[in-house]
């Protein structure tokens, strides 16, 4: 049997734009990691929203050419401590858990992006 991918069981590009867009809200109304976001203008967190539902299309098996930066130059210099990132991870946890996605697919999401840590945090 073909094994369907995670980015066809999230729902495809859509999928996945709704997933990210809900978790950015999160993200940036946060009291500690807001911060990041701050003085930023709506065209440039929709191009970042963008870029990221590329990334994670591609990551998760997507049809998706990713021609953008790699996510350690596009964070180098913010600063991002272990204690941000378990922050934005909670956000995704809680993101899922609204959207009430299956076990399989959330443990496959998180550990998704539990492996990028590497890439962002340099605190
Ligand atoms: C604690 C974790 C994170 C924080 C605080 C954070 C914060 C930010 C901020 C503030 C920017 C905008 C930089 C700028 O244009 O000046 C950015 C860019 C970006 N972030 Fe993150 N990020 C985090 C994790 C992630 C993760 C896990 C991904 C991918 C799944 C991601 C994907 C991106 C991408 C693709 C851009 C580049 C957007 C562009 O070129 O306009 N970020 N991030």
């Amino acid at each position: 049997m073909k094994q369907t991918t995670l980015y066809e069981r999230l729902g495809g590009y859509d999928g996945i734009a709704g997933f990210v867009d809900s978790f950015f809200s999160r993200v940036q109304a946060d009291q500690q990691i807001g911060r990041f976001w701050q003085h930023r203008g709506d065209d440039g967190l929709i191009r970042e929203k963008r870029i990221t539902v590329d990334y994670l299309s591609l990551a998760m098996g997507g049809p998706v050419h990713y021609t953008d930066r790699d996510l350690r130059t596009t964070h180098k210099g913010m600063g991002i401590s272990a204690s941000d990132w378990s922050v934005f991870l909670g956000h995704a946890a809680q993101t899922m858990e609204a959207l009430g996605l299956p076990q399989q697919e959330y443990q496959e999401v998180y550990a998704l992006l539990g492996n990028l840590e590497g890439d962002i945090v340099e605190e």
